[in-house]
């Protein structure tokens, strides 16, 4: 989809559709809405109050053949109250306008800003908007509907002064909607099309042709480097782990500036294995990579961006099957830091494999970490699949990811990460065990194992085990994968 600006006055727009928003207020056609309304001859402040024309968010309203305008269709989204408009209603607005479009066999269309509303961060978020709404799972589909697609969608509703911000907004939309799509089409793919051996091999692919320096550590450097709790993980299938590394150096980096370590979890399928999950749904282990696809995808946009900090991503990949070998509930592993862990559960392996990326990526110089993970199911009864969960060692840190996160768009809480819950993991018979001993807080001891190892390095733990896989579709986003926190990570990452 070509994405660009345009600046002819609205009513000689050619164009299959113009599109815009409207309040849910009483007031009627304001602004570029009373413009809009010329176009069909009153029309709408009609429809506003005989009340078919509510501006409840997301509403949609299609009118067809506006008389005074070259365009063929307006459609207008509610946008809800008008006091309360950001840029993640806007997001949305475009998203369900570009699906509502699309699905109607409308090829291109002019998305109206509204009076005041020309602004960088806007139009970011109009084309993200698009371009998450553009994304489809059907890959694997044979019969791909043909027919359904907007190739062209411009932005319009700018003074002269306000052009170069909307195209500023455009051109960092255009890179960060295409990240997160790039991480759910990872997500989605099958774990037959997507080996730990393969996640790293379109790793190395995407970084190379973005400029970043990659290394893929394979089994033997996994080994050599004594990396004892992914190994663990890893040893009950026959697909070899990969570790993931990719770095962006900035040019100018500064001394003393953060080093930011970024960690995925890419359990490319999670059986739970010896300790095995029931089959009632088991297929969606697919998406308990999304960790990984999300930082790699992080990755992409950051080769873009140029931030002024060095990142280091680092991506554990392993199958969690029960192989003949695999390891077994009352299992001693060694992570890499030398820690001894007892195996309690197999199918806590996250955290596992998190501990020994979270150990090499201090290692490799990263001074603030943050990882993602489809971590555990208890977050999906804490916050459902609305909110991630977050859970961090260093308050201040913390405090710049929930910024990131309510600037981005993306609904994140903090869960509490109090030294009781520690006790949890105390082990009997190693240093710590895999899953707590005490009832409940089941996300809070999986965060508090992975802290273990970051020690006193500042460290965020994002749990998007409930919110990296919409089970239904939404009028602005296809079923299946989100993308979810890579814009947050991507806006943590630039504001360093
Ligand atoms: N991958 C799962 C967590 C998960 C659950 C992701 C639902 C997506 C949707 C994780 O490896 C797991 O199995 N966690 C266990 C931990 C338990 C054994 C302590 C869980 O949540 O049940
Ligand atoms: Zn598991
Ligand atoms: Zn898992």
């Amino acid at each position: 989809m070509q994405i660009t600006v345009e600046a002819k006055p609205l009513a000689s727009v050619e164009s299959e559709a113009l599109v815009s928003y409207v309040f849910d207020d009483s007031d009627g056609p304001q602004g570029r809405a009373a413009e809009l309304d010329q176009f069909t001859g009153g029309l709408l402040a009609r429809l506003n109050k005989t009340g078919e024309l509510t501006g409840k968010a997301l509403e949609t309203t299609l009118i067809h053949a506006p008389a005074n305008a070259k365009a063929a269709r307006l459609l207008l989204v509610g946008a809800g109250k008008r006091e309360q408009l950001n840029s993640a209603m806007l997001r949305k607005v475009a998203g369900v306008a570009l699906r509502y479009l699309k699905a109607r066999s409308v090829h291109n269309l002019v998305f109206v800003l509204r009076e005041g509303g020309a602004t960088e961060e806007n139009a970011q978020a109009v084309v993200e908007g698009f371009l998450t709404a553009d994304f489809e799972t059907d890959k694997y589909k044979t019969d791909k509907k043909k027919d359904k697609f907007v190739d062209n969608a411009a932005i319009a509703g700018f003074t002269d002064g306000e052009k170069a911000a909307v195209e500023k907004g455009i051109a960092r939309g255009g890179i960060i909607g295409e990240a997160q799509n790039f991480a759910r089409d990872l997500v989605n793919e099958p774990s037959n099309q997507l080996t730990p051996k393969i996640l790293a091999d379109k790793a190395e692919a995407m970084a190379k042709e973005a400029g970043l320096a990659v290394e893929v550590l394979d089994e033997k450097k996994i080994a050599q480097l004594k990396m004892g709790a992914l190994l663990s993980v890893a040893q009950g299938s026959i697909e070899p782990p990969r570790m993931i590394v990719i770095t962006y150096t900035p040019a100018n980096a500064k001394a003393g500036a953060p080093v930011v370590g970024l960690i995925g979890k890419a359990v490319t399928f999670d059986t739970g294995g010896i300790s095995i999950k029931p089959a009632d749904g088991m297929e969606k282990m697919k998406y308990d990579m999304a960790g990984g696809a999300t930082m790699i995808g992080v990755m992409r946009a950051v080769a873009a961006l140029k931030p002024s900090v060095k990142v280091i991503c680092v991506v554990p990949a392993t199958e969690n099957m029960p192989g003949g070998r695999a390891q077994k509930p009352g299992d001693i592993q060694t992570a890499m830091s030398g820690k001894t862990i007892e195996v309690l559960n197999t199918d806590a392996e996250g955290r596992l494999i998190l501990a020994d990326a979270v150990h090499y990526a201090k290692q490799l110089g990263a001074t603030h970490l943050v990882d993602a993970a489809t971590l555990t199911g208890a977050i999906v009864v804490a916050l459902a699949n609305v909110n991630v969960g977050v859970f961090g060692s260093d308050q201040s840190w913390t405090d710049r990811l929930l910024a990131s996160a309510k600037e981005a768009g993306e609904k994140m809480w903090q869960l509490p990460m109090d030294d009781e819950y520690r006790e949890f993991i105390k082990g009997s018979f190693a240093d710590i065990q895999n899953i707590g001993s005490g009832k409940g807080g089941g996300s809070i001891t999986g965060a508090w194992f992975i802290r273990e190892f970051a020690g006193d390095t500042p460290w965020i733990h994002l749990d998007i085990a409930g919110t990296a896989w919409n089970d239904d579709a939404k009028p602005w986003l296809a079923k299946g994968p989100t993308g979810v926190s890579l814009r947050t990570l991507v806006k943590l990452v630039t504001s360093l």
